[in-house]
């Protein structure tokens, strides 16, 4: 059999707009027997099984997961590829982690086999849990970014990545200078942007571990590719903050760092954005510069509670995502992400519906990262990057669901609060099966 259906078949969930909040039947269309025909690695069309199936050619192979909830690949706009070796790492705030751990372990990806051989690792993780899309920091080495986008191509997922600039703070193995880090910024964007799905993000890591001159370089490579991303991270830690006061004493505030340097607007990525004042909310609203908000770490580096409602006040939509960052974060899973996206928002008064969430996931990472006429939606022309969720998946979880009477939204909730990797059944890359969780795709 080709690894690669003519169509799934399964329950499908498809976002038409984003969600105001619970119960917005209108923002969605569900379909409890639907089909997902592909052609070229793309949707070709969506709809009711019985009005599609007859037009597929006969003997084409359709996966059928009767009971799947078929969504599409989750997007983790936040992560860190050279930290699957971090995650789980005890006792400290940012500061301290990032020295005691996180620096120690990024100097091991000098090393090119061990960066081919945990590139292996992260794809297949992301696959498992549903991740088809991600926004990745690498270490500060070359080799690192070539070893991610090559097993990224390999698999034909659609990923941004790029070498992380920092030439202070750090220890010596772990820095550049602000010449390399501009010319190795720009070898790998020339090699890799735009080839097949790949996308190089320009990445100078925080204020922190960036002198003037080299955030003067990255203003020069973001003026020369205006078409490229930037990410780095903003205001997670309190003493995070007063450090970058301290460095640039004549910033009006660590937002105002970035922003002097031009480094804001629609395609810059700022990880974190917890501590921001109005004015900072503002600035990244007028800029559409997009806040990244990430649970998992916030809570286990006692960072802080990220506040949606202050942003969405003043952010037009779609200028918030939601990520795992792994790994100051303590998930690959989207779902237990958006699990704990609920908690943190709770302990700041306001809920998160599971509507809002999976759409955040999806549709509206998509539309964060400029990528929502490639991935995110089950539309047609659209990329056939899916995943298939069984709410059935661990005996807590069955046990629930015999109290959710076909309602959907439960349902949903049910996955983001108590759904994992277990949860996924299989996920889709370009229509083509790239993990299965029992190790078949699903009747024919
Ligand atoms: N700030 C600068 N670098 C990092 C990192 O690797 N992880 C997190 N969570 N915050 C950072
Ligand atoms: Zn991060």
């Amino acid at each position: 059999q080709p690894s690669t259906p003519s169509a799934i078949r399964g329950r499908l969930l498809i976002f038409l707009a984003p969600p105001a909040g619970a119960g917005d039947s209108a923002s969605y269309r569900y379909i409890a027997d639907g089909l997902v025909t592909i052609r070229d690695g793309r949707i070709a069309a969506v709809g009711e099984a019985r009005d599609l199936l007859g037009a597929l050619p006969a003997d084409t192979r359709v996966d059928h997961h009767p009971d799947g909830l078929i969504v599409p690949g989750f997007i983790d706009p936040h992560i860190h590829f050279p930290q699957t070796q971090v995650i789980a790492s005890y006792g400290a705030q940012l500061l301290e982690w990032l020295q005691k751990y996180t620096f120690v372990e990024e100097q091991r990806f000098a090393d090119p086999h061990h960066a081919a051989e945990q590139a292996r690792f992260f794809f297949d993780e992301l696959l498992r849990n549903g991740t088809t899309t991600a926004t990745a920091f690498c270490s500060v080495h070359p080799a690192s970014v070539d070893a991610f986008f090559a097993e990224s191509e390999r698999r034909g997922m659609a990923m941004i990545a790029g070498k992380v600039m920092m030439d202070r703070n750090a220890p010596p193995a772990l820095t550049d200078t602000a010449e390399t880090g501009y010319e190795d910024t720009k070898a790998l964007l020339a090699k890799w942007h735009r080839r097949g799905r790949q996308r190089y993000a320009i990445t100078p890591r925080f204020a922190i571990t960036s002198t003037e001159a080299q955030l003067e370089a990255t203003a020069a490579l973001a003026r020369e590719f205006p078409d490229n991303h930037i990410q780095t991270h903003l205001s997670e830690n309190l003493a995070e903050i007063e450090t970058v006061r301290s460095l640039f004493p004549s910033a009006r505030g660590y937002l105002d760092v970035y922003d002097r340097y031009g480094l804001l607007g629609p395609r810059t990525l700022l990880g974190h954005s917890i501590h921001l004042t109005d004015g900072e909310r503002r600035r990244m609203a007028e800029t559409g510069s997009v806040a990244v908000f990430c649970p998992t770490s916030n809570l286990f580096l006692g960072s802080g509670l990220f506040n949606l409602d202050g942003l969405i006040r003043q952010t037009p939509a779609g200028r918030i995502a939601l990520a795992t960052d792994v790994g100051g974060g303590t998930s690959f899973s989207m779902l237990r992400t958006a699990g704990e996206a609920y908690k943190v928002l709770q302990l700041n008064g306001r809920s998160f519906s599971a509507l809002e969430a999976f759409h955040q996931m999806t549709a509206g990472n998509a539309a964060a990262l400029g990528l929502a006429d490639e991935v995110g939606t089950l539309a047609p022309g659209r990329y056939a990057d899916l995943v298939v969720l069984d709410a059935r998946a661990t005996p807590a979880m069955a046990n629930r669901m015999q109290r959710i009477d076909g309602d959907l939204e439960e349902e949903l909730f049910l996955l983001m609060t108590l759904g994992d990797d277990r949860a996924v059944r299989a996920t889709y890359v370009q229509g083509r099966l790239a993990h299965a969780r029992d190790g078949v795709a699903g009747a024919a």
